[in-house]
């Protein structure tokens, strides 16, 4: 193995530490210096982990670091990736990769000028679970894809994060929010979206944290809270997609994909390794698919990591910021789209992420 991808780290909040846990001691990556808004924040993970707190401009210049692993609120994540790759770094964020589509297409190109990577979350789609799915698709398990179901739903993440006003603002809600890891899905199985209708809304319930020290606050709503679509992928198959602040309980929440021959439970694409079902027309039962692709074991970081291993070998990554910002063009479709009763024809497109074999996770 050639030299480690040295990383820093800025953003130090609720997810930082499950990147933390899959980055450490691996020979690949190397975690040197760390940045927060909170400096005090900054500190003490920095002194936790051993490594340097830093100025957020001070790790961006810094020689030290070769890429920058973004985990700030979205309203942060162009600025902090656009800045990065400006300074040559190699960049890594979290979802979703903008707030807006042109701010994408910036850091898409912006990156490609510059000879850096940008990857994107979500990287659960590399884990067995929705690798394995893809390749009962690829396999024609299912005969050939006609449809798609997508469905997440809860009463709002105020219930369980200590600090949700950012769920509540652009960038976020629950399309934003929670879209990416859908519709990451979807288009790695059933490949690139051409248009989109849908149809957003919100209700009057007001929002308040509920755990934390700021147990009780008012948490402004300044985004759609409940999104239903429907995405026509390139293919021909159609999926609709429903993301919900609103719903109390369903009986309906996950990916489904149906084929000629047969539907596939995929699990859930918030996760790594959950299992995966079909049902075909020759079995006419469930029946459990015993995980073969994708990764054993790890957690969020992966892509990172598929990230640092296609820079060695020269190839393309898979959590890629095509593939992320083709998302993030569905979302602000589908938005659009909703607002204006119509339909609305995509301008990007994204190859299909190749496919992961049943991967041990290197260290
Ligand atoms: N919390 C989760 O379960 C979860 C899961 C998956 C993905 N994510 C994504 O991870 C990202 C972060 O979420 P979180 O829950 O950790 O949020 P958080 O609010 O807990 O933490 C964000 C951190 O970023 C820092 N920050 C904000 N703007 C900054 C800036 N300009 N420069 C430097 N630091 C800045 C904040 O001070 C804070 O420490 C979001 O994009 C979110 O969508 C969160």
């Amino acid at each position: 193995m050639g030299e480690s991808m040295k990383i820093g780290v800025v953003g130090l909040g609720k997810i930082s530490g499950q990147y933390l846990n899959t980055l450490s001691d691996r020979d690949d990556i190397e975690i040197v210096a760390v940045a927060d808004l909170d400096e005090l924040r900054a500190e003490t993970v920095g002194a936790e982990i051993g490594v340097s707190a830093m100025s957020v401009d001070d790790l961006i210049a810094s020689d030290a670091v070769d890429a920058v692993l973004n985990l700030t609120v979205p309203a942060a994540h162009a600025d902090i990736c656009g800045r990065a790759i400006a300074a040559g770094k190699h960049v890594f964020v979290e979802k979703p990769l903008a707030l807006s589509a042109s701010d994408g297409v910036e850091l898409v190109r912006a990156a490609r000028e510059s000879g850096v990577r940008l990857g994107c979350a979500p990287d659960t789609v590399l884990g067995a679970g929705v690798q394995t799915a893809l390749a009962v698709i690829d396999r024609g398990d299912i005969g050939v894809p006609v449809g798609a179901s997508a469905v997440w739903a809860a009463p709002g993440h105020e219930l369980w994060h200590p600090s949700p006003e950012f769920y509540y603002q652009p960038g976020a809600g629950p399309l934003f929010d929670m879209g990416p890891y859908y519709l990451t899905a979807l288009v790695s199985m059933l490949g690139p979206v051409v248009r989109v209708s849908g149809h957003a809304s919100r209700s009057e319930r007001q929002r308040e944290v509920a755990t934390g020290p700021k147990t009780g606050l008012p948490v402004p709503v300044d985004v759609e809270t409940h999104v239903t679509a429907v995405l026509e992928h390139a293919s021909g198959v159609a999926s609709t997609v429903t993301m919900s602040f609103e719903v109390w309980a369903t009986r309906m929440a996950g990916i489904e994909v149906y084929g000629t021959a047969g539907t596939l439970a995929v699990p859930d694409p918030n996760r790594f390794f959950d299992p995966v079902e079909i049902y075909t027309a020759d079995t006419g039962e469930w029946t459990p698919v015993d995980h073969c692709a994708g990764h054993r074991e790890g957690g969020r970081g992966l892509g990172l990591i598929d990230m640092a291993e296609a820079v060695r070998e020269d190839r393309e990554h898979r959590a890629s910021g095509e593939l992320a910002l083709h998302v993030l063009e569905i979302m602000e479709s589908v938005l659009k789209a909703g607002a204006g009763h119509g339909v609305v024809n995509l301008s990007t497109t994204t190859a299909r992420p190749a496919p992961l074999a049943w991967k041990e996770v290197a260290t």
